[in-house]
């Protein structure tokens, strides 16, 4: 029988202070609802934001819906993610562009867009909301939606 080992995931976007750490804290309550055994993490294409906890504007929203994104550090994306993590979640196409380009070729296939787990083939964006401040909500629900459907796919066994 084959046994598939416990899947680690790793959440992208450009600072890793407004969009990956709610997908990461999200996909984290998920694992618990589901009973799902993953490694869930997040990183940034950039380091414009090494060492810094998650944008309040974004901490405050997640923990309106009960997600505790407080403890987390933004870190850059690094070349070994590509061999520690099996699925690499981007938020956006510039991430998606900038992430492949950071791993190695033989590794691209573990990168996607999140948004195509919704609706698949679309590349559809989770809009950067860093330069306003009513985009956090929207945010919140599109990677809520992303994520229960990530859990329901490693559930069934479909990566
Ligand atoms: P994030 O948002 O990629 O969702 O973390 C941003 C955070 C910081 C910047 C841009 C986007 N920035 O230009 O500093």
């Amino acid at each position: 029988m084959y046994i598939s080992h416990m899947k680690r995931i790793l959440m992208v976007c450009l600072g890793n202070i407004c969009r990956s750490p709610v997908a990461e804290g999200v996909m984290k309550e998920k694992a618990k609802k589901h009973k799902l055994d993953i490694v869930v993490a997040s990183a940034g294409t950039s380091g414009f934001h090494e060492g810094e906890a998650p944008d309040k504007r974004s901490t405050l929203n997640a923990a309106e819906h009960g997600v505790d994104i407080r403890n987390q550090k933004s870190r850059p994306l690094r070349k070994d993610d590509f061999e520690r993590f099996d699925l690499i979640f981007t938020m956006d196409e510039s991430n998606y562009h900038n992430a492949l380009a950071i791993g190695d070729k033989k590794n691209h296939h573990k990168v996607r867009m999140i948004m195509n787990e919704v609706h698949p083939n679309s590349n559809q964006s989770v809009p950067d909301p860093y330069f306003g401040n009513d985009g956090f909500e929207d945010v919140f629900q599109m990677l809520d939606e992303a994520c229960e459907k990530i859990a329901l796919k490693l559930k069934n066994d479909e990566y």
